[in-house]
């Protein structure tokens, strides 16, 4: 008879951890005067909900101007768009980070170069951004991941040097600060994604916080068809359509009257996970840094040994699903993302340069073993369910350890399926 769920025994905890998104009356009232208003987009651009959106979201993450826009891909494109990157330029990206990095940097017409990340954080590694600069480079994005945040000091030193445009890419992190300054405020563009799994969110949506007013303008005049915002010009600029629409607007508004209870929530009850999680074996929490004043998270991640498993993450993983603890294990490495190589696509930028999308021949030794064995993250939920949720977290994670045979067996049975070994 076995013990682990997924081989047929009984899960360590039965009850769901609550839902995402959280929502109550004021939602419903909010789209609710949306619809009843007429005014259900904005022209002229920005709508007054995506207006007092953007305003508020700029006060909450500490003074710069805010963009609203349809998405954190369409926030990407347009702070590459609006600094003017595009044709044949280069921008360093993270190894580590959600595709939407590398697709934005294609659609602004720039070559994705990517740089490996630091253990330590899981976010891009200043050093191997030093090692990746060429005298084409003009942009890093840098991908807050998580609940951490890149070395910005670091990061902003180099562009400072070297006169590169620094985007931080935020939606894991709304709230965070870094020496008390808000993430997304430090580099010249912030990006925020508010799609419904992110943890502010209007089930839709984008936000570019930009550093200059010159850069808010034109970034709003490409997201708005091209109309001129600045009122010495008075032509059409090539733009597109990345309105955010008014009844996500109201979403968003309600969203941020919640986050500073949930980032309270979520980080009075993170001591006590760590301090469970730091007394299992095999398990190594990230680098928390003094410089980052403020957490805020969308997943909690750690790293595994596999030894002290028996198998490596994505069993434990599923395991762990299996005994009812929300989680999964991360992003690929970006190099093995291949849906934007140029057999698949005909995109301009890998068709003109193919020699630069070799990613099979690319290694990247931190990302690949993070992401092959290393990574476990912790879905927002557990944060939401008390201590006891956090307690089952640690005794299912001890369960797996327990039963270190029977996750050896699973281990076996990957490696066949894969044909692995
Ligand atoms: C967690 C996450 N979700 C989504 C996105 C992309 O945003 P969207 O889905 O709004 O286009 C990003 C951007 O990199 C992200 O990091």
């Amino acid at each position: 008879m076995s013990n682990l769920k997924v081989l047929g025994g009984k899960p360590l905890r039965l009850q769901p951890y609550p839902a995402w998104p959280v929502h109550d009356e004021r939602d419903t009232r909010a789209v609710a005067a949306v619809i009843e208003s007429g005014q259900w987009s904005g022209l002229p651009y920005p709508g007054p909900k995506a207006k007092a959106f953007a305003e508020q979201f700029a006060r909450m993450q500490g003074g710069a101007l805010a963009v609203p826009l349809a998405s954190g891909t369409a926030a990407l494109e347009v702070a590459l768009r609006a600094a003017g990157i595009g044709w044949e330029d280069e921008v360093i990206i993270p190894a580590y980070a959600f595709q939407a990095i590398p697709v934005a940097t294609l659609a602004a017409g720039a070559i994705p170069v990517i740089a490996d990340i630091d253990p330590g954080t899981y976010c891009i590694d200043p050093e191997q951004v030093k090692l990746s600069l060429t005298s084409r480079t003009r942009a890093i994005i840098v991908a807050h991941l998580g609940a951490q945040l890149t070395d910005m000091d670091a990061i902003m030193e180099i562009a400072d040097s070297y006169g590169l445009v620094v985007i931080e890419e935020c939606s894991h992190v709304p709230g965070a600060k870094w020496h008390n300054q808000g993430a997304g405020t430090i580099g010249h563009f912030g990006a925020f994604s508010m799609d419904s799994g992110n943890i502010l969110t209007a089930g839709e949506g984008g936000m570019l916080l930009c550093r200059t007013r010159d850069l808010a303008e034109k970034a709003l005049s490409i997201a708005d068809d091209g109309r001129p915002k600045d009122v010495t010009q008075d032509n059409f600029s090539l733009g597109t359509n990345y309105h955010l629409p008014e009844i996500q607007a109201a979403l968003g508004l309600v969203a941020l009257e919640r986050l500073p209870e949930q980032i309270k929530q979520r980080a009075d009850v993170v001591a006590y996970l760590e301090e469970g999680l730091s007394k299992l074996p095999g398990i190594r929490l990230l680098r928390t840094d003094i410089r980052h004043s403020v957490r805020s998270f969308y997943r909690y991640i750690f790293a595994i040994d596999r030894q002290a498993f028996g198998a490596e993450h994505n069993v434990v993983c599923f395991a762990l699903a299996g005994e009812g603890i929300p989680c999964d294990p991360g992003y690929p490495a970006m190099h093995h993302y291949d849906l934007f190589q140029p057999w698949l696509s005909h995109l301009p930028v890998p068709s003109a340069f193919p020699e630069r999308f070799q990613f099979e021949k690319l290694h990247f030794p931190e990302v690949e073993r993070i992401s092959e064995e290393e990574a476990v993250w912790l879905d927002e939920a557990v944060f939401r369910a008390g201590k006891p949720g956090i307690d089952d977290v640690i005794n299912a994670l001890k369960k797996l350890q327990d039963n270190r045979g029977e996750m050896q067996q699973l281990e076996e049975m990957r490696m066949k399926l894969f044909g692995l070994r």
